[in-house]
């Protein structure tokens, strides 16, 4: 979603802006802008503003801008549609006070009419706009108190940063209910919503939390909460190198991030798996032996791809575990007024950890009581920070809006925590041992599945014209349908449905024809035969199948138009290596259909709305 970078330091401001900018995009937006403070002469903003991508935001802005300071915008329209007017920064009546927000400000409208009658002229539809405003009614030559005073009136969520012409190389951030992140550098201070904007820069950041407010120039930064109280914190290293930011001889951020999953899953799993005692290592579940051995159920909250994960590790931990377990779509659950049992343990999932509806489910079931465990990717994160102890995948940063690895980092710790359950029930070691050793083979696994690469890449080009497809699997495979259905839809645009394969014949099989090809993922367990019948109730209906399936399964392969093998393992761990093709198939769909893979339409890394 929107993006956030400041700058104020001695490079040339417009690139680090322009940089920043676009290490932002795979956030998804619509439109972007800059303010830089010009240094020499008459004090005063230099705004530039486009609609669509950045490299047209670059096209606008003259070669010699000089400044200072500065801060930037990608923006993905809510309030008001996708126009340069709208695109922030949004500036005061006297152009000189500029902001860049990202979140909602809940109580524009009554804002809006009072600055209105104060005469104030507004030239955008947005609620960001009432900021600048806002901040100028009580501007009397400091920016930070006019920001303080500002805060007081706002309802709603900010992550925000502000310039005042008159104030050369200030900048004023503050943060409810949106990231921002300070870079500390030499001689120069960074401010973003997502440590990506920043790490060409700097590895020492400071994380904000809601309610702090700070204040940044080249040498110095100071940060006080929205009553001007000083705060100390602490300055974080984080250990990205920029490599793991850049596509490295890849097309596309999906594919490197596909191709990727051997090591992340690997880094996932890195010093869990205790061999010695058949079970698993997780540090920072907060949780005694004791209170772990209590919890009678597990519910996951989450959304998109991580409720996918959650779903997967809930039929396992079920299944492995005997342990009831039920994953909960976030957005759902909030507003449902959930049950919380005391003896329920709580998960909730999210790559970002910033998505709003997850973050906000959480908040919701942690105030009946609740404890909530994190599965994040990104360090450091709202959710992460939030939650009561957790678990990071350590995917490094997913940069494609469509969600691979780090799916796969996900699923890699609910089997962890699964081993760990287990072996704390009724699991025997031997057991538990040859559920440690399949884990820890995963990663060859999903190695070995991705040489189908060409063949994959084949056999979409065979279908990516049709207009609908069926996903459909059984058992702790039914999930994995849910997501390569999500996938392709996704990336490609082309609707797809995932089901149960047994509820077919509940009424989706009234779609098939030989336009409507059915993705099917087989097993080799106790649901092989089953799922067979139902194949070949679609073929009896002229319907093309493609189906991924264990090597060596002639019966299906001899069944179906398209046959995708991944190796031979326990059953139980063919999530991870059947996701895989059904990644690279909605790739390369989308690849022969020419879509923007990295940033599908419509689509943002982060969704911080509800
Ligand atoms: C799918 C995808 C989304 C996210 C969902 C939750 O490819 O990326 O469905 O999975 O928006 O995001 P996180 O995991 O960041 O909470």
């Amino acid at each position: 979603m929107c993006g956030i970078i400041g700058y104020t330091g001695p490079r040339k401001t417009t690139n680090v802006l322009l940089e920043g900018l676009r290490r932002l995009e795979y956030r998804g937006y619509d439109s972007a802008g800059i303010a830089v403070g010009r240094i020499s002469g008459e004090p005063r903003l230099q705004i530039i503003k486009t609609v669509g991508k950045i490299a047209a935001l670059q096209h606008e802005v003259p070669k010699d801008l000089e400044g200072a300071w500065g801060i930037g915008h990608t923006r993905w329209a809510t309030h008001g549609g996708v126009t340069r007017e709208n695109a922030h920064p949004h500036l005061d009546q006297s152009g000189k006070i500029a902001v860049v927000h990202n979140g909602i400000i809940e109580n524009h409208r009554t804002l809006r009419i009072l600055l209105e009658k104060k005469g104030c002229k507004f030239r955008s539809e947005t609620d960001t706009e009432v900021i600048p405003h806002l901040i100028s009614s009580y501007y009397e030559g400091d920016l930070l108190e006019a920001v303080l005073a500002a805060l007081q009136h706002l309802e709603g969520t900010y992550g925000i940063a502000v310039v005042h012409a008159d104030e050369p190389g200030r900048i004023v951030g503050a943060r409810n209910g949106s990231p921002l992140i300070i870079g500390v550098g030499n001689g120069e201070m960074l401010l973003a919503s997502d440590i990506t904007a920043m790490v060409a820069y700097t590895n020492r950041v400071i994380y904000l939390n809601d309610g702090e407010v700070v204040d940044i120039t080249k040498d110095n930064y100071s940060i006080c909460d929205r009553h001007a109280k000083k705060l100390d914190k602490k300055i974080d290293e984080v250990s990205w190198a920029l490599g793991a930011i850049e596509k490295t001889g890849f097309m596309h951020y999906m594919e490197k991030e596909i191709f990727e999953q051997p090591e992340s899953i690997a880094r996932a799993m890195s010093g869990r798996i205790d061999l010695e005692n058949a079970t698993a290592k997780l540090g920072g579940l907060n949780l005694t032996k004791r209170q772990l051995a209590d919890v009678k159920r597990v519910r996951v909250i989450a959304a998109g791809t991580s409720w996918h994960a959650g779903m997967t590790g809930s039929y396992l931990l079920e299944q492995v575990a005997r342990i009831p377990a039920q994953a909960e779509l976030a957005s759902e659950l909030r507003h449902r007024n959930p049950v919380v049992e005391n003896d329920s343990l709580w998960f909730v999932v999210s790559q970002s950890g910033e998505t709003a509806d997850s973050l906000y489910a959480m908040r919701e079931v942690q105030r009946k009581g609740a404890t909530v465990l994190g599965i994040c990717n990104v360090v450091g994160s709202t959710i992460a920070r939030e939650s009561d102890g957790g678990v990071y995948v350590h995917s490094g940063p997913e940069i494609a809006v469509a969600s691979t690895k780090a799916f796969t980092s996900q699923l890699t710790v609910f089997y962890l925590f699964t081993l760990l359950m287990a072996r704390m029930r009724d699991m025997s070691r031997e057991e538990g041992t040859r559920f440690a050793n399949a884990l820890a083979a995963v990663p060859e696994m999903v190695k070995e599945t991705l040489n189908q690469r060409d063949h994959i890449q084949a056999i979409a080009k065979k279908y990516y014209r049709a207009k609908d497809f069926l996903y459909l699997g059984r058992g702790i495979l039914y999930p994995i349908a849910l997501e390569g259905a999500l996938k392709l839809k996704e990336i490609s645009y082309i609707h797809a449905e995932g089901y149960s394969a047994g509820e077919m014949k509940h009424g989706p099989i009234a779609l098939i024809s030989p336009d409507v090809p059915s993705f099917f993922l087989v097993s080799d367990d106790y649901l092989h035969d089953k799922t067979i019948s139902n194949i070949r109730e679609i073929k009896a209906r002229g319907g093309p199948v493609i189906a991924v399936g264990v090597e060596g399964d002639t019966e299906t392969q001899a069944l179906v138009d398209d046959f995708i093998p991944v190796p031979k393992a326990d059953p139980r761990f063919y999530p991870f290596s059947m996701v895989v093709p059904l990644q690279l198939f909605a790739y390369f769909c989308a690849l022969e259909l020419g879509r923007d893979i990295d940033q599908p339409r419509n689509l943002a890394k982060s969704v911080t709305v509800e």
